[in-house]
């Protein structure tokens, strides 16, 4: 499923500021010099600068900073080139997309992105703001075949990776809020959309969607929304090699999977929760059916349910199906 544009941006990239030469793009490629070039042109026409030096071969300029496949390939490892990925223009919902081709038969694993989306879609039924092509909008598709009581916490879980990999690959400080939102600084920065097809209990077409806002300048979304949300960039002020990212969530994703899934999960999962829970301590007041419930979280117990420690000494155990959290719910 590798592009000639991959292979040759795989090259350009790891040559830096470095040149490589026609010829030697010409024999790994096994192609003309000729062929060479016009691939050069088609790099061109997607939003690359690039440099052609007489005896010296050719090097990257500039990247284009939108989506595009096959510079997102080229950052991932070589050994993911099969893995199937559908990347649109803009689509009504990645999540939409994939149930439609799960529906269809399309094997699994598979990923969808999207550079806008025109009905993107939040848990609990919300709008998700998805105008803004700087940010990412990324579905993944699994048939894990495992029990509902196996994949309970893989929702937390992901949460729970995403933040290690902002944190420890991105340097930002984003922290887990239960079940589903990622924050920086108390404000939103991405958000976790799980659906599933249950067959006889068993999770049989798994819907992983995640929205980052990584590029996409707040002061342009609407204002209630600017008002709880950031972006990557708009909190370091730096903008983020979005294909670059993309990569890197991909590939950091499907090890989180494959160990989710493989069982090797816990010990990690009980580290990372503790170091980036975002409620742990906090007075929390969350809404189940008619009822209000408010006291302090105090983490997740074994099957993934906030704990809250009521004001009279009782610990209740929430699901994250039934509840929602007040919005000042973190401040
Ligand atoms: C939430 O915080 O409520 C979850 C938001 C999930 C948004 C992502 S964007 C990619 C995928 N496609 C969708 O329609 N939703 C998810």
């Amino acid at each position: 499923m590798r592009s000639a544009e991959t292979a040759i941006l795989r090259e350009l990239i790891a040559a830096g500021n470095g040149f490589v030469s026609g010829n030697r793009i010409a024999a790994f490629l096994r192609v003309s010099r000729v062929a060479v070039w016009s691939h050069m042109e088609r790099l061109r026409e997607a939003g690359f600068s690039l440099e052609a030096k007489p005896r010296a071969g050719y090097r990257i300029i500039s990247k284009p900073t939108g989506l595009y496949l096959p510079l997102l390939r080229a950052h991932m490892p070589a050994w993911r080139d099969e893995l199937p990925i559908f990347c649109h223009e803009e689509i009504d919902s990645t999540n939409s997309d994939a149930e439609r081709r799960m529906a269809a038969g399309e094997p699994t694993p598979f990923v969808i992105l999207a550079r806008r989306q025109t009905a993107g879609r939040g848990r609990l039924g919300r709008v998700w703001f998805s105008a803004d092509e700087g940010n990412l909008y990324v579905t993944f598709a699994f048939r894990p075949m495992l029990s509902l009581a196996r994949m309970r916490s893989f929702t937390l879980w992901v949460g729970a990776s995403i933040c290690r990999l902002l944190n420890e690959v991105h340097a930002m400080p984003a922290r887990l809020k239960w079940p589903n939102d990622l924050l920086i600084d108390g404000c939103k920065v991405g958000g976790i959309l799980t659906e599933a097809r249950i067959d006889s209990d068993r999770i049989r077409d798994l819907i992983l969607g995640i929205g980052i806002n990584v590029n996409g300048a707040p002061s342009s979304w609407p204002e209630e929304i600017t008002a709880v949300a950031t972006s990557m960039a708009g909190f370091s002020g730096r903008l983020v090699d979005l294909n670059e990212f993309a990569a890197c969530l991909i590939d950091h994703l499907f090890t989180a999977y494959e160990s989710f899934v493989g069982g090797r999960f816990r010990a990690d999962f009980d580290a990372l929760w503790r170091r980036y829970d975002a409620l742990r301590g906090r007075d929390v007041s969350a809404t189940h059916g008619n009822t209000v419930i408010e006291g302090r979280a105090g983490g997740i117990d074994e099957e993934g349910r906030l704990r809250v420690t009521t004001a009279s000494g009782e610990v209740v155990c929430l699901s994250a199906g039934d509840v929602t959290l007040r919005k000042d719910a973190i401040a």
